[in-house]
């Protein structure tokens, strides 16, 4: 298994750029499965969860074909509607193939998704909605079983704005019969992505961005060639990278009005930010500052920068508090930077953080995507060398992390 050697006491300076963000790509390649056309996707970053997809879209009879960061991708052969247990496993995500294969097959059957080990991850609200627009859905021995005659527009109410069923729900409905309203819809920026795709390719799709989403059927939809938005959470952990090492950094190809409650933060902790065009400057400052931080549906703090942001609360002045209220099990890393010489006490879904004047650098191991790159940051700041174990989790989310981290003057190895 691949580890990272990360050389401590290094300060970020220089310029890096960001690759497009895997939370919009993912979703918008299952969309893809809607089409009768070919679809040209640029920008889309080379991670594990992508390669997943790519997989699995291969098996139902895609035709898949990366040319750098470009995706063409011909979903008019695809006849499979059933995926097999050992690739849904693998990745959460899988889960956004119900939604594009009820809607163009009106059947689908696949295992309950894997991916990170952040919480139960419950998938009530996708089928809740399915339901809604006519699915018959049967769930038994880790399978489930979708079928529809036909899907009907209607109205879906989610009790709680989750990401992944307003994505689902859109793309079982943009070719229903009919108009679909999704209250309490979530708000984040990677399903406005979806809703431009799906218009550049013939859809009627409004509101995304808003909690009220209004989707008008179509019967078909036709080619497009569409660039993925930038990686909102990319950007914030190296905002935070840069940050926590003291440095002066300009970090492009970033939509900042993503990450205004993560540059809120920032700024409260001691940073200057500059934002220029599709660009931000940080400069930061030596001495940081502690804050409380909650965790909240868009466009509140993001859940995934919760990790990194509490890897730099760790060497901030004075005490921090952390609240995560999304997800139940998302303070893996505490015990791994507790090695490092943290003081942290987690109580139920709340971290209280003790900023101490360093942290030295041991062997730790990556329990997940975001923590993973959380201890990347702190063997940044670490004294000595920081081993960081188990990277394949990281490599799911983060596009050659160390590369461009080691752009910056980081010493990061590959091992
Ligand atoms: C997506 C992101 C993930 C991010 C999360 C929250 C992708 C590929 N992943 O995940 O990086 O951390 O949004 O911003 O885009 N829930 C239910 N029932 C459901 C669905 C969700 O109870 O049917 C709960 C979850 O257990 C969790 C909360 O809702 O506690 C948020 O989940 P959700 O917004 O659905 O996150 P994902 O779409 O899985």
């Amino acid at each position: 298994m691949e580890k990272f050697i990360v050389t401590g006491g290094v300060q970020l300076n220089g310029c890096v750029q960001v690759s497009g963000a895997k939370n919009a790509a993912l979703p918008i390649m299952a969309a893809t499965l809607l089409s009768h056309g070919l679809t040209v996707l640029h920008d889309v970053p080379e991670l594990r969860d992508i390669a997943m997809m790519q997989n699995i879209m291969k098996l139902l009879g895609a035709s898949v074909v990366r040319e750098g960061h470009t995706l063409v991708i011909d979903t008019v052969a695809v006849t499979g509607t059933d995926i097999p247990e050992a690739l849904m496993r693998e990745m959460r995500a899988s889960v956004f193939l119900l939604g594009p294969l009820l809607g163009r097959f009106h059947q689908v059957r696949l295992s309950y998704p894997g991916g990170c080990a952040i919480g139960p991850r419950p998938i009530n609200l996708h089928i809740k909605a399915l339901e809604k627009l006519g699915a018959h859905i049967k769930e038994g021995s880790g399978y489930i079983d979708a079928e529809a005659k036909k899907l009907v527009g209607n109205e879906i109410t989610f009790d709680f704005p989750s990401v992944g069923a307003t994505e689902n729900a859109m793309m079982a409905a943009v070719l229903a019969e009919g108009t679909t309203v999704i209250r309490n819809a979530a708000r984040e920026p990677e399903i406005v992505d979806l809703q431009n795709f799906f218009n550049s390719m013939g859809g009627r799709v409004g509101g995304a961005g808003t909690d009220c989403i209004f989707i008008r059927g179509v019967k078909s939809l036709h080619s497009t060639e569409y660039q993925i938005m930038p990686d909102r959470i990319e950007a914030g952990t190296l905002l935070i990278a840069t940050a926590m090492t003291g440095g002066n950094v300009i970090i492009g190809n970033i939509n900042h009005a993503c990450l205004f409650s993560v540059m809120d933060k920032l700024q409260e902790i001691g940073s200057v930010i500059e934002c220029r065009g599709n660009a931000i400057r940080i400069k930061a400052e030596n001495l940081r500052r502690g804050v409380d931080i909650k965790t909240l549906p868009y466009p509140g703090f993001p859940t995934d920068l919760q990790a990194p942001m509490l890897s730099l609360l760790t060497i901030a002045k004075g005490t921090s508090i952390i609240s995560e209220t999304i997800f139940e099990n998302r303070f893996k890393h505490v015990d791994e930077l507790t090695r490092m010489g943290a003081k942290i006490k987690v109580e139920g879904r709340t971290a209280v953080i003790r900023g101490v004047d360093a942290l030295s650098g041991t062997c730790v191991a990556a329990p997940d995507l975001r923590a993973g790159g959380a201890l990347v940051l702190a063997g940044l700041v670490a004294a000595g060398t920081t081993i960081v174990d188990e990277v394949y989790h990281i490599d799911r989310g983060y596009e050659r992390l160390e590369e461009k981290l080691n752009s910056l003057g980081a010493i990061i190895l590959r091992k």
